[in-house]
């Protein structure tokens, strides 16, 4: 059943890859120049009439629809809100017909999905779901559907139906340029190029798990940490600091890092861990000035940067680097990290990695 690994959840990491390519290749040209949903149904017109989008999901599956509205946006030119399921009915969003609602949901069934889902059908905005169980309740009820072929995930922390799902929008952010001219041909042949070499570069941070086990060593025998970065990198330490409490019940909060002056760097003290991204080129510079603002404040920080990069290096105490690709697909490496340092920590600390403690699999109660 685990195929040799000492949990699924590693097993499932492991199924990146794999998972990946199941999920990119059958949509992309074989020239490598376009991408073909044919599970969209919605014509060039509907798509255009499209003036925003909402992107709403649970946990990881939010998580992923952060991802999701940075690669949108920059790609399509299509504002876009992500909202926690159990919050965005009750808040009288604004949905019209020219809404597209976009709901992400691994097993199709989480109820608040479902209900956010039904909601935004009412209100008469077309819906699509990205979900990884064809014939699920969401699968069944949405408009249209793109599955993401990451597999049966069996662990309780999600780790590859995440990252099948950040495929899943950058082929959709794609595909939406690609109909509303708002990337160059030469641009969208670039990041599918980049795409394509994903599979490779996850098996290389794969072969680095050594690295990210001694990082998951030093931090198990604390009790609090930070993640921070900025932009997509953000986003990937929320999912980073979810993954790391639901499994290795180690309290940690990601913020995005020129928000710490505001309040948080007054819990920053010596010897703290605190996990800093730094993939985001046009960033970088910001951040590693967040870094040395921790780090004056005796934190310990450790990186997690780009190959052939040293300016990040040079900031933080330890460096793991992810290797090269666009910085809008960097998500797609540097969480691979997050979720190992996840899996050790929680391994050192003796937990049941695959089924911890309070949690279920699939949420079906609101
Ligand atoms: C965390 C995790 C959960 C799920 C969430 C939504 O590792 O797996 O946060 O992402 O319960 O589940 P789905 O995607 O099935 O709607």
């Amino acid at each position: 059943e685990k195929a040799g690994f000492e949990h699924f959840m590693l097993k499932e990491i492991h199924e990146q890859p794999k998972a990946y390519r199941d999920t990119m290749t059958s949509r992309i040209s074989s020239e490598g120049d376009r991408v073909t949903l044919q599970e969209i149904g919605m014509t060039p017109d509907e798509i255009r009439a499209i003036n925003r989008i909402h992107i709403v999901a649970c946990g990881t599956a939010y998580h992923a629809g952060l991802v999701g509205k940075y690669v949108i946006e920059k790609l399509a030119r299509i504002s876009v809100e992500t909202d926690v399921a159990s919050e965005y009915r009750y808040r009288s969003p604004i949905i019209t017909k020219e809404t597209l609602v976009i709901v992400v949901s691994q097993s199709g069934e989480t109820a608040d999905t479902l209900a956010a889902l039904r909601e935004a059908k009412r209100c008469g905005a077309r819906v699509l779901a990205i979900t990884n169980v064809v014939g699920s309740s969401v699968a069944r009820e949405a408009d249209d559907v793109i599955t993401t072929w990451a597999g049966l995930e069996i662990a309780v922390a999600s780790t590859k139906a995440y990252t099948s799902q950040l495929i899943a929008f950058y082929l959709l952010g794609l595909h939406l340029a690609q109909t509303l001219d708002t990337q160059t041909p030469a641009y969208i042949a670039e990041v599918i190029t980049a795409l394509k070499e994903l599979p490779a570069q996850v098996e290389r941070v794969l072969e680095q798990a050594d690295q990210i086990k001694e990082f998951a060593d030093e931090i198990s025998t604390h009790n609090d940490l930070f993640f921070i970065g900025r932009g997509l990198d953000y986003a990937v330490a929320l999912e980073g600091s979810l993954k790391l409490k639901e499994i290795s019940y180690i309290h940690s909060e990601a913020y995005a890092a020129g928000e710490l002056k505001h309040g948080t760097l007054a819990l920053i003290q010596e010897g703290i861990p605190v996990i800093a991204l730094g993939t985001q080129h046009e960033l970088m510079e910001k951040t590693i000035s967040n870094i040395k603002e921790v780090k004056a404040r005796g934190a310990h920080v450790l990186g997690i940067g780009v190959e052939g990069e040293d300016e990040l290096q040079k900031a933080v105490d330890t460096i793991f680097n992810i290797p090269r690709t666009l910085d809008l697909l960097a998500p797609a490496l540097s969480v691979i990290s997050l979720q190992l340092l996840s899996y050790y920590a929680s391994l050192a600390r003796g937990n049941d990695v695959d089924k911890p403690r309070n949690l279920a699999k699939s949420v079906t109660v609101e």
